[in-house]
């Protein structure tokens, strides 16, 4: 099975630390104060939506966000400032990440002249490791997968009393991924004025790329909290090598998934989904689907090669997986049930956001050659 839809529950989501932090969440406020802090570009692909047959396709660019080539900075910025302010003391901040997010502790930590020990599992590419290494942190690779690279670096930070700053929760662990999800919520506020308009929002379809879930989540929330019944719908779109979240969905609880591992969307190539993101997502998700690399591959070319006058966008494997997701639910004839389970036809206005540029140029100049 690659492919589950959900019916929308009547009851809000539940009381938790993780819901009473994101209600007070000020993340918009402060990131307006970092010198790098612009707003992200929101563009409208009009010849793109004529060519797939449908209403609106519009991309928010996080590559562009703080100069770190995706939105992880986000959450890592507001998390390692909540930190701060609640523990001014701390010396080190620990991490595990595939990439993108430890290269967001690293440079957070150093604005604070803080040391980052960022470790990363077998598959992590020397390009994302120099990446994080340039913001003057201290890069480990581990042979392991990536739980496995997240479980050691919680039990080394407990071990050596270091701050980790994880994207992903686990029971006892929610405070700080609480803070992490609270950041994300910037570029959703920042769309206020275009397509997350008051009492309705302008858009009708969200496809979301998930690795551990803490940011689909955090889309989730905002917008149940926001819409609560006239929310978009939303469909999460995880690679097939690893689907955390879709096999969690189909065993109706949180698991490791079964797969090799083995794909080029590094961001979402996860195991386990995050506690809380869990709880979050089984609640408020339409549908969940899982896309092979080519379906990556197609959505990067189709940014990189626009239409006519349509923008130029640069989207790096797990950036470009939400658009990989709908030219999948647009081209397999059996979604034909899922396509009206969401109401995807002609005239839907579709947001996708493109979480990251090309954070592996190699790979990225590879996949814009064999067009
Ligand atoms: C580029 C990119 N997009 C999306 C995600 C998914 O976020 P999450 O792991 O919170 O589901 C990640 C995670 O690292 C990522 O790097």
């Amino acid at each position: 099975m690659n492919e589950i839809f959900l019916n929308f529950p009547d009851n809000r989501l539940k009381n938790s630390l993780t819901n009473d932090i994101l209600l007070k969440s000020n993340s918009l406020e402060y990131h307006k104060t970092l010198e790098e802090y612009a707003e992200t570009p929101l563009y409208d692909l009009k010849n793109l939506s004529r060519e797939l047959n449908v209403g609106k396709i519009y991309v928010k660019d996080e590559s562009k966000r703080f100069n770190l080539n995706a939105f992880k900075g986000l959450g890592a910025s507001y998390a390692v400032h909540k930190a701060l302010s609640l523990y001014p003391n701390i010396s080190v901040f620990c991490t595990a990440t595939d990439g993108n997010h430890g290269r967001a502790v690293a440079w957070s930590a150093a604005k604070h002249n803080k040391k980052a020990v960022i470790y990363v599992p077998k598959q992590t590419t020397d390009a994302r490791i120099k990446a994080i290494a340039d913001h003057g942190s201290e890069v480990i690779q581990l042979d392991l997968n990536y739980e496995d690279t997240c479980q050691y670096a919680s039990n080394i930070s407990k071990k050596m009393n270091w701050t980790l700053i994880q994207d992903t929760s686990w029971i006892n662990y929610e405070e700080i991924p609480a803070y992490i999800m609270s950041g994300y919520l910037t570029h959703l506020r920042e769309m206020e004025d275009s397509i997350n308009t008051l009492n309705n929002p302008d858009i009708d379809i969200i496809f979301l790329q998930c690795g551990v879930g803490s940011w689909p989540a955090t889309c989730i929330w905002y917008y149940i909290n926001r819409y609560f019944k006239k929310k978009p719908k939303i469909v999460l779109v995880e690679p097939d090598e690893s689907s955390g979240v879709l096999q969690s969905l189909l065993s109706n609880k949180r698991i490791t998934p079964k797969g090799n591992l083995n794909t080029i969307m590094a961001g979402l190539n996860c195991g386990i989904p995050s506690m809380s993101g869990w709880e979050i997502i089984k609640n408020g998700c339409d549908a969940a689907i899982s896309i092979s690399d080519e379906y990556a591959k197609k959505a990067i070319r189709t940014l990189y090669y626009p239409i006519k006058d349509d923008e130029r966008v640069i989207s790096g494997e797990s950036g470009a997986a939400g658009l990989g997701g709908l030219i999948k639910c647009l081209e397999v004839n059996k979604f034909n049930v899922l396509r009206e389970h969401i109401g995807l036809n002609s005239k839907s206005k579709i947001l996708f956001i493109n979480t990251e540029g090309n954070t592996d140029p190699e790979n990225f100049k590879s996949i814009i050659s064999s067009n």
